[in-house]
């Protein structure tokens, strides 16, 4: 604690008269002694933990973890629910619901005696929305991600959350897999506590949070099973006492310097797509200023080295044992492409904590003089059909696509396409470029991960797994293929995706950063005049997400949620 600062929580717990008697009092009736309204620093533990996000369910022992360390270092550690998130179960999407959590996660802070606070995240939607959340109070704060799973394992094979579901949905389909064997995988898959184990969302956001430098180093990959992932918690406990003390605040940690590390470490894990959005949402609110353009122009020299599913064939649990993202950034570091002077949680900066990092597998990390793969930032396309941007993973692609010109098959929104796809009569073939509008963040509502469109049954019974997909959707970071994502403007904002009719030519050339419809501008302006707004929906949350969210380009916060508000400390209720 700097020197003449005084602690927010003293603002209720160390008042004399009625107001601290009040404050005080009411806490007594958990057993706390009175020596915990001492002024010792109050820790918040913001908690996810729910049974209906079952990637996060074991978050009470690792709350109690917290605890521990919090008590170890001097500070009164106090648990607090906040909306929880849930990947599989939430409709229409959890995406839909993420601003909503950040709002529940700022307002809780600046509301109650916190000092510090430690973000208890795991499933996707659950770490952008603390962090949001979090950043707009701006108090220290230290993220604990609840790890992966361990590794799936099924009938002998290494098996990866979501990536494949994919591949068994496809062998389903042209009957070569069992009715019997798809439900027997499912066990074999969800195996033990954590979220999934590919470098899907959760995976990439875990480590965007340990290059940000919000989490501890080896917050990434340790898996949720092992007793190690406790011990990173009560390490954690105790750190943001001292952080406390150190006055070491969110916007001392998420610098433009450690924005840029994240997206570097992002190209180099071949991490999901979808921390684009969240990290220009967690910049918007801390007021750091980060754009689509960024993305591209810092991961261009990015190689990717990790080879993990759904670009490779490894799992997280391999990862952290060949050394996890500190071996990552370790390599960055190397490669000068690394911030090393960013300050981290762990009160020292980032070269202090990765410059010693060993790797123990080099099929898992491969160094950066013989990638994995040579590309692997995220590349941002724009073009006539996305004037203000589009994403595109080319780890997950097939290179023999990234330059394509072919017709479009257009499916009006998802349940078009679900009705369309295996028509048999559907004039499609593998050289066409599939394309799905009224799926961004107010068509779909809420911009769900259906961008990833699965190929027709008669297409993958030719043995063809790939064909180009344009959407304005998200894509699960599990997934694979050559995806065209996140167009902005979306086809519900009359966007010029709305426009696109069966037949029409398309061309995408990844390497121009170029996504073009061949469709001459007088025949745009004719469509564009033919064409109707989708009607809002009427009341409640989904009216206010729908007014207020911004395009993917901008990180989907609402648009009266970007900047922070620090924690004041609120007006007296008594
Ligand atoms: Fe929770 Fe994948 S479903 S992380």
């Amino acid at each position: 604690m700097t020197k003449d600062k005084k602690l927010r929580s003293t603002e209720w717990f160390g008042v004399p008269g009625k107001d601290g008697f009040h404050h005080r009092s009411w806490m007594k009736n958990q057993g706390f002694p009175d020596d915990q309204f001492d002024g010792r620093p109050v820790i918040g533990i913001c908690n996810t933990w729910s049974e209906l996000t079952p990637c996060n369910a074991h978050f009470r022992i690792l709350a109690e973890r917290v605890k521990r360390g919090v008590y170890e270092a001097g500070g009164f550690p106090l648990e607090f629910p906040v909306m929880s998130l849930g990947e599989t179960l939430m409709r229409p999407t959890t995406m839909m619901f993420r601003n909503l959590a950040s709002m529940d996660v700022e307002e809780s802070i600046r509301a109650n005696p916190i000092d510090g606070v430690v973000l208890l995240t795991g499933c996707d939607k659950t770490t952008p929305s603390l962090v949001m959340g979090a950043a707009s109070c701006d108090l220290p704060t230290v993220v604990v991600s609840g790890g992966p799973m361990l590794n799936g394992r099924w009938r002998g094979e290494q098996i990866g959350s979501g990536t494949h579901v994919w591949k068994f949905e496809e062998l389903s389909k042209i009957g070569e897999m069992t009715v019997e064997g798809f439900r027997d995988a499912e066990a074999c898959m969800s195996r033990s506590v954590g979220h999934c184990m590919t470098m899907g969302t959760a995976s990439t956001m875990a480590s965007m949070m340990e290059a940000l430098g919000l989490g501890l180093p080896t917050n990434a990959a340790i898996p949720a099973a092992d007793s190690r992932r406790n011990v990173l918690a009560q390490l954690a406990g105790r750190r943001i006492v001292a952080m406390v003390k150190e006055d070491l605040r969110m916007s001392k940690i998420l610098t433009r310097e450690a924005f840029e590390n994240a997206i570097r470490a992002n190209g180099a894990i071949g991490g999901s797509t979808n921390a684009v959005v969240h990290l220009l949402a967690i910049a918007g609110r801390i007021g750091t200023d980060l754009n689509l353009e960024d993305w591209d122009r810092l991961g261009r020299d990015v190689p990717c080295i990790v080879n993990l599913m759904p670009s490779g064939e490894f799992l997280m649990e391999d990862f952290y044992y060949a050394g996890g993202l500190p071996v990552v950034l370790r390599e960055l570091g190397e490669a000068g492409l690394l911030h090393k002077g960013a300050l981290t949680a762990s009160g020292k900066t980032m070269w202090e904590n990765v410059h010693d990092a060993e790797c123990f597998n080099r099929q898992v990390i491969t160094p950066m003089s013989d990638p994995f793969k040579s590309e692997g930032g995220i590349c941002v396309l724009t073009g006539n059909l996305a004037p203000n941007g589009a994403v595109f993973k080319p780890s997950a692609a097939s290179p023999s696509l990234m330059q394509h010109r072919g017709r479009a098959v257009v499916f009006e929104d998802i349940d078009h396409y679900k009705a369309r796809i295996d028509d048999p009569d559907l004039d499609i073939d593998e050289n066409c470029v599939m394309v799905l509008k009224n799926c961004g963040p107010k068509g779909y509502p809420g911009f769900s991960e259906v961008g990833n469109m699965a190929l027709p049954a008669k297409i993958l019974q030719k043995g063809i797994t790939d064909m180009v997909r344009i959407s304005d959707a998200r894509m699960s970071g599990t997934a694979y293929g050559t995806v065209v994502l996140h167009i902005s403007p979306e086809a519900a904002e009359g966007g010029p995706l709305a426009l696109v009719r069966d037949g029409d030519m398309i061309e995408l050339d990844v390497a121009a950063r170029r996504l073009h419809l061949d469709v001459s501008e007088e025949e745009l302006d004719g469509r564009r005049g033919a064409w109707t707004k989708p009607i809002a929906p009427e009341r409640g949350y989904w009216r206010m997400y729908h007014d207020h969210v911004l395009q993917a380009d901008s990180g989907c916060d609402f648009d009266f949620l970007v900047g922070s508000s620090g924690a004041p400390v609120p007006r007296e209720s008594h």
